[in-house]
């Protein structure tokens, strides 16, 4: 009886189970109801009395072995488990990353960069705040000019002079001033115009224009350019430009793109016609090229200029211009996949 209990010791004292399983097991056999253990005690009644004391130590013994045992490997077991802990349960699906995505206004105004970029424009940009000389004045829009009325203006306090720029050709301007041509160079930005809004209009909107100055820049120049744009932007290789006029540019054009008549929304968005009015251009005015001191009987350039929310809404089929402001993720969030 006492061998088989010092052969128990010894089982208990060699147990190294390292999973709950084989831990729980080990103490179902020497430590429940019954187990090795009760039945040892049991057998205590029928053990020769001169050896009862040794038996009686080596079982107790044995008891505390086995209780000491379970208890350390339990412990053991959980430190291991805090450690993984620390990398979480790397068989666990991961957590999804929400992906963001461009407002409708960047996408745009980058495809514009790219589609100019490719053909050698750089970008350049100006302050919002601007002053009369760069917005109106260099522009061939001397004071009392009636064309001014055609951007009503935001004025900075009572002082006249200081404005919130009407359109980005002010960027252009100060681009001559400090750049010799050749010149080619797209100027995106904010806009402001002291104007009700609408679904179609809005007092705080966005531009690209573009400038482009060399010696011999004809109109063909200008037409071959935005016809390569509108390929390039639309898909579409048909245009128009019907006659116009902006004061810092002459001969000046409004510029149409053919958008067909294939689908209720074209009918709609050209009013029955195919065609859609998508930019302005024109020849640099000379008196322009003057004010920023280039001479106007050596260079000649080409100008064009165009809303982004007007291109964006056609590209997306946006029916309200309100819509880009208002910072709605339901609205943003249709935008996800368009890179
Ligand atoms: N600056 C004009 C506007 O804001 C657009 C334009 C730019 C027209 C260049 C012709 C040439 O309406």
């Amino acid at each position: 009886m006492l061998d088989k209990v010092k052969e128990l010791i010894g089982e208990v004292t060699a147990f190294n189970g390292t999973t709950k399983d084989e831990i729980e097991t080990f103490r179902i056999k020497f430590l429940s109801k019954k187990g090795l253990l009760n039945d040892l005690f049991n057998e205590f009644k029928n053990v020769n009395p001169a050896e009862r004391k040794d038996f009686g130590q080596a079982l107790n013994t044995l008891k505390n072995l086995a209780q000491d045992k379970v208890n350390q490997l339990k412990d053991t077991l959980e430190n291991a488990s805090d450690q993984k802990g620390f990398y979480g349960d790397l068989t666990r699906p991961e957590e999804p990353i929400e992906l963001g995505s461009r407002h409708p206004i960047s996408l745009v105004r980058n495809k514009i960069i790219d589609v100019f970029s490719r053909i050698g424009f750089t970008v350049s940009e100006g302050p919002e705040i601007e002053d009369d000389w760069h917005n109106f004045t260099a522009l061939n829009l001397p004071e009392y000019h009636p064309a001014r009325d055609m951007q009503d203006t935001f004025f900075i306090e009572t002082n006249p002079d200081i404005l919130l720029r009407t359109h980005t050709s002010s960027v252009q301007v100060r681009y001559m001033e400090n750049n010799k041509p050749p010149i080619r160079t797209i100027s995106p930005g904010r806009v402001f115009r002291n104007e009700d809004i609408s679904a179609r209009a809005h007092c705080i909107f966005h531009q690209v224009e573009g400038l482009y100055i060399d010696t011999d820049v004809s109109f063909a120049d200008l037409k071959q350019t935005l016809l390569y744009f509108t390929k390039e932007m639309f898909g579409k290789s048909k245009i128009r430009l019907r006659p116009s006029y902006f004061p810092f540019t002459e001969p000046s054009a409004e510029v149409d793109i053919y958008w067909g008549l294939e689908t209720e929304t074209d009918y709609k968005i050209t009013k029955g016609t195919g065609w859609l009015e998508i930019m302005g251009c024109g020849m640099v005015d000379p008196n322009v090229l003057k004010n920023a001191n280039i001479d106007p009987e050596i260079y000649s350039g080409y100008a064009f200029g165009m809303g982004i929310e007007r291109i964006a809404m056609l590209l997306y089929q946006i029916p309200d211009i309100r819509m880009f402001y208002e910072n709605d993720v339901r609205f943003l969030e249709q935008f996800k996949s368009v890179l």
